[in-house]
């Protein structure tokens, strides 16, 4: 007999198979028995109506208590009521793993008990279509890149300088000196880009944020595409082709996962290039319009991307932010200098920034004076300043963080449900 997973047991009608999987329901009608098995790849009704089927394991059908680890026997039959067109009549169950006072039921849970039981949480359906998605997410993200002739190259990790700013880094004992866990690869990503062209990385990063939002993590994944003989508005279009590439593989390869979490997909499906482009300068006017004024040179917080975002049906870039708000190593523009060529991708639905790019400096002379203004030790970045002494090239990247990516996607409230184990500023468990 063979052993089939739930996904594929359409293609064993009228077979004789084993499943294997954990009960998340069972129900009794004293002669018959309703067990509900999942296996990861699906959900199957398994009905056990012989009055000489085998229970192994147990004394009576009740051991079949919520996430008791199951193997069933028996024949696959077609039913049309059943969510996946077929159920399972069954006359043999073994019990391989009991579960006894499963904590995490299906019923209301607050969110602090719900993340100290992530470890059984994500079994429950929604969590586990969500985690789907993600990976979804990331091979539409590996496959665009690769197809697109993209040089996968990875950064490290464990770096002895700051890529985005001194205030978030997580320090470590290196052996006698401190060195740091990654911000951001894109320093890297640079040097990479001059020795392969066209190179991405797609690796954790982290950053000691106090923030206590519904969009930010201590540990997160990004993808950081690096192009070398690549200017502004060329960035913009490998990031918009990027996103929606992304959200139309995930429409059409995750539709049951997008149902089990009641996703309104008419939005997601408006996601096509071109994205609107709204300079800096704009976006401060449509602010004042609806009564959200900013000065010149102020930052925008979430309320005012969602704000912006709300304007458009599918994502906006907000282009040429003021140099001074901007990371060091970000292109002025060189006809309006107190601008520089950076754009944020905002989502829209209120899920604000989800990728941060620009055009990198290539200058020499201009790169060291704008690490001045930083404050930044060139010796400590000397490796990082010799790109532009050796055949510097205009380059161009950016970094979509893959959680705003996905809680956009499945229209969540916090991203603390779209990475496996959540790192936020109170919790490290489990
Ligand atoms: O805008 P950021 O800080 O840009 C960089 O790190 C650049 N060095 C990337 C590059 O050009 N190669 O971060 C990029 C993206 C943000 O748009 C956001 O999606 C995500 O990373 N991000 C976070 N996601 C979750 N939690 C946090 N604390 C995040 N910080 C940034
Ligand atoms: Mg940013």
């Amino acid at each position: 007999m063979e052993i089939v997973r739930i996904n594929e047991a359409t293609k064993h009608i009228g077979q004789d198979v084993i499943l294997q999987g954990w009960v998340t329901h069972y129900r009794s009608s004293g002669k018959i028995h309703f067990i509900v098995i999942r296996d990861g790849t699906g959900v199957m009704q398994c009905v056990v109506k012989n009055p000489q089927a085998e229970l192994h394991g147990a004394a009576q059908w009740d051991a079949l208590t919520q996430e008791t680890a199951v193997r069933v026997h028996g024949r696959v039959h077609e039913d049309k009521r059943a969510p996946i067109g077929v159920e399972v009549e069954a006359d043999r169950v073994e019990i391989l793993g009991i579960s006894e006072g499963y904590p995490v039921a299906p019923k209301e849970h607050g969110v602090d008990f719900l993340m100290d039981h992530r470890h059984l949480w994500i079994r429950s359906p929604r969590q586990a279509a969500i985690l789907r998605i993600r990976a979804a997410v990331i091979h539409a993200t590996r496959n665009f890149l690769d197809n697109e002739g993209f040089v996968v190259a990875d950064p490290p990790i464990i770096t002895p300088a700051a890529a985005e700013g001194s205030t978030t880094l997580f320090p470590i004992d290196y052996f006698d000196d401190t060195a740091f866990l990654s911000q951001s690869g894109q320093l890297y990503m640079e040097a990479l880009a001059m020795a392969l062209g066209r190179v991405y990385s797609f690796g954790p990063t982290f950053r000691a944020e106090k923030s206590k939002t519904r969009r930010h993590l201590n540990e997160f994944w990004m993808v950081e595409p690096e192009m070398a003989f690549c200017q502004f508005e060329e960035n913009l279009v490998w990031q918009e082709r990027l996103v929606s590439h992304i959200v139309q593989h995930v429409l059409a390869t995750c539709r049951v996962e997008l149902q089990t979490i009641e996703r309104d997909i008419s939005r997601l499906e408006k996601v096509i290039p071109p994205f609107p482009r709204i300079t800096y300068d704009e976006a401060l006017e449509r602010l004042k319009s609806v009564g959200m004024p900013l000065a010149w040179g102020d930052d925008m917080g979430a309320p005012h991307e969602t704000a912006l975002a709300e304007m458009f049906d599918r994502p906006v870039f907000v282009t040429h932010f003021p140099t001074a708000l901007k990371a060091f190593y970000m292109q002025p523009d060189p006809h309006r200098p107190e601008v520089a060529l950076a754009a944020d991708m905002l989502a829209p639905e209120g899920y604000g920034e989800i990728i941060g790019g620009s055009e990198r400096i290539h200058d020499l002379d201009l790169l060291l004076e704008r690490m001045e203004q930083h404050h930044l030790d060139p010796a400590v970045y000397a490796w990082y300043i010799d790109l532009r002494r050796y055949g510097s090239v205009p380059h161009s990247g950016f970094g979509m963080g893959l959680e705003r990516m996905v809680a956009w996607i499945c229209k969540l409230d916090h991203v603390r449900e779209t990475i496996p184990f959540a790192r936020t500023l109170n919790r490290v468990w489990p």
